[in-house]
């Protein structure tokens, strides 16, 4: 048996457990981990909130979208028994059940080795964090050292990594927040800005952006952009998912580029080359805060209080 938390309906912060199920039977194609730490996110939040009602949500299901651990069984794969590996997405913790778990059976193709000399608990904030943060810059906004990238909505989890990546590439970088009171958390940004909701005419130069808030803002950050940007939008954070009546004829300018990132492609070549960027560059994710497996309730109602400032990651017990 293993503890897990299970969810079959919406569920306040304060009504989360570990429920004690079944550790899950290995199949063809599936690897079984043996969870060591798992980083929270945003989307999680709204799957517990909100989307956990939606007909493609598996029910029951063990939230979390990805860990770090070690392979107990591979399986019919290459995978060997101890072997450090990290996995995300694909359906994690939506279609099949997530790593709020003591073990997790995840697709072999979404199963990554790494090395790393990171502790567990670092280790954990890499997955989907820098993964999002790397598509988004590289995949979708083909950025450079040339290039001055806007951050819109970077006091969160992906948008302190995106920073990192960004300085470490060579590139200017303006960051944005909502709040005065945490300008000090992207001051390793080139510029930090308060966002009302309205940049255009306030700054200029930005070549790309990488629009966190999303549909709320993403008309604003399109007019804003000089000719031949390109904007990604990654983020919801303004609770706006989608729009209706967006104009694309209108609301893109003339020779201004719009993309978006969905982190449920990760590819081995693509975490080799990040893992190696890392690697060269001496970056660390910026942790907000470790908790315990068992404290996991504490864990979600720090989620829903916004004031960790960083990824949140749950450790499990030696
Ligand atoms: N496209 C993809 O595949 C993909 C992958 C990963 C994440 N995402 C998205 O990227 C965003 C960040 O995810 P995350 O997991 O890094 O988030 P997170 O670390 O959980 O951060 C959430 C925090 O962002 C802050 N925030 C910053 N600007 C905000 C704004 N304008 N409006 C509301 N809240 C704002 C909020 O705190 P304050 O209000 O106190 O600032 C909130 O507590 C989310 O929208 C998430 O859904 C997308």
């Amino acid at each position: 048996m293993m503890k897990a938390v299970v969810l079959d309906k919406i569920t306040q912060a304060k009504d989360i457990f570990l429920s004690d199920i079944p550790i899950p039977e290995v199949k063809q194609g599936w690897v079984l981990i043996k969870v060591k730490a798992f980083g929270m996110n945003h989307s999680e939040q709204i799957l517990r909130l909100n989307e956990i009602e939606a007909y493609y949500i598996k029910k029951p299901i063990i939230p979390g979208i990805e860990c770090v651990g070690e392979i107990v069984d591979g399986s019919d794969t290459d995978f060997k028994k101890g072997q450090k590996v990290i996995t995300l997405m694909g359906g994690m913790g939506r279609g099949f059940n997530g790593s709020y778990a003591e073990y997790v059976l995840a697709p072999a193709h979404h199963t990554f080795a790494v090395e790393s000399g990171l502790k567990w608990e670092q280790l954990a904030a890499i997955p989907e964090t820098f993964f999002t943060a790397w598509g988004s810059l590289f995949e979708c906004l083909h950025l450079t050292p040339k290039d001055t990238l806007l951050i819109r909505g970077a006091t969160c989890a992906l948008g302190y990594a995106s920073i990192q990546l960004a300085k470490a590439l060579g590139c200017k970088v303006i960051a944005t927040t909502h709040r005065t009171d945490k300008l000090p958390l992207i001051s390793n940004a080139d510029m930090q800005i308060v966002d009302d909701g309205i940049l255009k005419d306030k700054i200029k130069g930005i070549t790309k952006a990488l629009e966190l808030v999303g549909p709320k803002t993403i008309r604003d950050t399109l007019a804003l952009m000089e000719k031949g940007g390109i904007v990604c939008n990654t983020g919801i954070l303004g609770g706006v998912f989608s729009l209706n009546g967006f104009d694309p004829i209108k609301d893109i300018p003339n020779g201004v580029y719009l993309t978006g990132f969905f982190s449920n492609y990760p590819t081995k070549q693509i975490i080799d080359d990040m893992f190696r960027f890392l690697n060269e560059n001496n970056i660390e994710p910026q942790i907000g805060k470790v908790f315990d497996f068992a404290d996991i309730c504490e864990a979600v109602i720090a989620q829903d209080s916004g004031k960790v400032n960083g990824k949140i990651i749950v450790k499990m017990s030696d």
